[in-house]
């Protein structure tokens, strides 16, 4: 494996990634304005996201050693009764822990698909774990080890804001039917949402997505409703509609900080789809310079990027997809290939050190983590399992169950789109 300096200095950059941020993951939950260090660390931070209460001294003190033996300790008293998920954002400290790694799609299916456990611990964000619990059965519980590990770009859609959004274009577009029995518009939100919002397009005939499903959710939007408002992220959006073949002149943006989503009512009764003014701010950095210089210093690379990334970089990249689909291209690419990856450097890192006969390196060669994802510290996650030892759930994720309840009609719709 080619060290990552030798890389660094192959794309002529001055600069390194770290996944290892130098900021403690105790001291940013607090910061009420920020999501901490990382590539989010300009975001605004919600008002209402949740806090993380301080944790016992014991544990942020720990040393690395100490916590990982104590999870190993834990997990092994509460043998088959923990199901631990982890995202593939995760730092290593974690995902050696996990039961299962996966992407949001297969986590969530994760969760429905094991009711014989009592306590699923979700190693994700914030949103993953309220469809984990809207996924599993009334008595098992579901574990967020930090509270405040939330996710930007879910934060940039609320849901007053989205029923100000609908009100507004179901008054532009109607309510009624058209000609071929369709609705006017088909909410689609992205699985980076809140519960509350997801619930919202169960109850209008909407759906979820992932990132590893957006195609077929908006073939299965398009034979029921006429338009689709998709929420939050307009890069899926967007990238998605265009490989269908929706051009870009039939794509209309609502800005929720604008009045009227700040545009006119025509471009919104003309569009196709309708994208939510919402971003992943680790995706957002990923730039086409950045896949020329790759080009230049590995001339048969072949880069592949995470569908977040903008619509620009997604065109000049040889390949689009969720995590999942990265870590497959990454593992049936032959030896001695290179590879430069469009997505966080946790998975990018981690990649690279289990192909050490291929180039793996992230694009961006200044790219920060997920500050949120990042928050999952094992400190927490000895915290939280010396909890369910003690017969305590800590931070426990529970939806409100009218809100479950719609939200799992859009889930479940998306469960049979995409099985
Ligand atoms: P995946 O569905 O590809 O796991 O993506 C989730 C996510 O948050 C990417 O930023
Ligand atoms: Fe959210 Fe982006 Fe982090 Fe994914 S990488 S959890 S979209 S902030």
């Amino acid at each position: 494996m080619p060290s990552i300096n030798a890389i660094i200095e192959r794309l002529g950059a001055t600069r390194t990634c770290d996944a290892n941020l130098t900021s403690d993951p105790w001291s940013t939950p607090s910061a009420a304005s920020q999501y901490g260090p990382g590539a989010s660390a300009q975001d605004g931070r919600i008002r209402m996201a949740p806090a993380q209460a301080p944790i016992p001294e014991r544990y942020t003190s720990a040393s690395a050693q100490e916590l990982r033996n104590e999870i190993v300790e834990a997990r092994h008293r509460l043998g088959d009764r923990l199901l631990i998920l982890g995202h593939f954002y995760q730092r290593d400290e974690i995902i050696e822990h996990a039961d299962f790694v996966g992407d949001s799609f297969q986590l969530a299916r994760n969760a429905a698909d094991r009711p014989d456990v009592d306590h699923i611990v979700f190693c994700g964000v914030h949103f993953m774990a309220e469809t984990a619990d809207i996924l599993s059965t009334p008595s098992q519980t579901v574990t967020l080890p930090n509270m405040a590990a939330g996710c930007s770009m879910a934060d940039m859609a609320n849901i007053e804001q989205v029923e100000r959004c609908w009100n507004r274009l179901t008054d532009i577009c109607g309510t009624g039917r058209d000609e071929d029995g369709r609705q006017q518009i088909t909410p689609v939100t992205y699985m980076n949402s809140s519960a509350a919002i997801k619930a919202f397009c169960g109850r209008h005939g909407g759906i979820v997505c992932t990132s590893s499903n957006a195609r077929s959710v908006l073939e299965w939007s398009y034979k029921r409703g006429r338009r689709v408002l998709f929420l939050p992220d307009q890069h899926l959006g967007r990238n998605t509609a265009l490989a269908m073949g929706i051009p870009l002149e039939r794509m209309a943006m609502w800005n929720p900080m604008r009045p009227d989503g700040g545009s006119d009512a025509a471009s919104y009764s003309t569009a196709s789809i309708i994208l939510w003014k919402g971003f992943c701010s680790v995706h957002q950095r990923f730039t086409v310079g950045q896949i020329e210089r790759a080009r230049r210093a590995y001339p048969d690379v072949r880069v592949v990027v995470h569908p977040e990334c903008s619509m620009d970089v997604v065109n000049a990249a040889d390949g689009v997809g969720s995590t999942a689909y990265i870590v497959h291209e990454i593992d049936r690419a032959p030896a001695g290939s290179a590879i430069a990856v469009g997505t966080e450097i946790n998975l990018v890192n981690r990649l690279a050190a289990e192909h050490p006969d291929k180039t793996v390196f992230c694009l961006d060669p200044v790219v920060c983590p997920c500050s949120t994802m990042y928050r999952i510290h094992p400190a927490y996650l000895a915290w939280a399992l010396d909890g369910l030892v003690a017969g305590k759930v800590v931070n426990r994720i529970t939806v409100d169950p009218d809100i479950a309840h719609d939200a799992k009609i859009a889930l479940t719709r998306m469960l049979e789109v995409h099985p």
